[in-house]
């Protein structure tokens, strides 16, 4: 029997192969582009002895909350792959970050472990929302604070979305996106995201959209939208010239984002705080 599109095996077939080896080798351009997430979270974290960073991927924030706050930070995630390009990380800049492999809806954290638990776009991937928000409420210590990003919706983030649409006459069996399925978009319904974090217990909780100001260089659009999203995943299956009528479609559909050297778009998320 195959793998459900949209289920739980997907992601962990997802983040464990191809897709987890392009985030880690996307990583520093990926870190440069959602530094303010980072720079966002690290500033929730501020005053906490022991954080949680869920589905961690390749460390960036959970590195830097290390650094910039002294805490005691575990970095959780299911890929493998992402997961050792974050103790790399750690052991090079000498942080004692500990990375485990741990599936945010099923690991048995230590009870009452932490007093802030963050994530950057790490929990919109889960196959029963519920039952993940639940577990880590119990990790989380009494009054302890949970904070994350998550992206609002496809329409409101059309960058995201640019080249897909771009691509998807040469490309027709391009996923299409489902709404509330594991994936990117699916915490886009902040009723849905409130209705997640009442049921499994947390309250105080307040949903903010905030639109951030992202850029990166010109000369490294290809390699983001080459590894990234449902084209990262389709365009190694193609044959030549459908990469190049692809490539052709995307430059072109990308036009409005590039001023001189630089590419920029504001990136529509939800800031999302509970208390335990
Ligand atoms: C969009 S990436 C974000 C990675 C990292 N937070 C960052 O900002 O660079 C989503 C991450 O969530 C992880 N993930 C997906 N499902 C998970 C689960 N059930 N438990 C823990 N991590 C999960 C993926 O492996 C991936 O690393």
């Amino acid at each position: 029997m195959g793998i459900a599109p949209g289920s739980k095996e997907e992601q962990v077939a997802l983040w464990n192969g191809g897709v987890g080896r392009n985030w880690v080798e996307a990583q520093a351009l990926i870190d440069d582009i959602f530094k303010p997430f980072e720079d966002r979270l690290a500033e929730a974290a501020g005053g906490a002895q022991r954080v949680l960073d869920v589905g961690c991927g390749t460390g960036a924030v959970s590195l830097a909350i290390a650094r910039r706050t002294g805490a005691s930070v575990t970095g959780a995630d299911i890929s493998e792959p992402m997961l050792a390009h974050a103790r790399a990380r750690a052991e090079q800049a000498g942080a004692s970050v500990c990375f485990i492999q741990a599936d945010a809806e099923t690991y048995a954290f230590e009870p009452a472990a932490f007093d802030a638990i963050v994530s950057r776009f790490g929990v919109m991937f889960f196959g029963d929302s519920v039952r993940a928000f639940a577990n880590l409420r119990r990790a989380a210590k009494p009054n302890g604070a949970l904070t994350f990003a998550a992206w609002r919706s496809a329409e409101e983030n059309p960058f995201m979305t640019t080249a897909e649409r771009a691509a998807a006459p040469y490309l027709p069996a391009l996923p299409p996106r489902t709404p509330n399925a594991p994936g990117q978009f699916a915490f886009a319904d902040p009723d849905r995201v409130r209705g997640v974090l009442e049921q499994s217990g947390w309250r105080a909780i307040a949903i903010d959209p905030i639109d951030v100001p992202c850029t990166m260089p010109a000369r490294d659009l290809d390699f983001f939208l080459t590894r990234l999203g449902p084209l990262g995943r389709a365009l190694p299956d193609a044959d030549e010239a459908t990469r190049t009528a692809v490539m052709a479609a995307v430059h072109e559909a990308f036009r409005p984002y590039i001023e001189g050297d630089a590419v920029r778009f504001v990136s529509a998320c939800w800031i999302a705080q509970a208390r335990a």
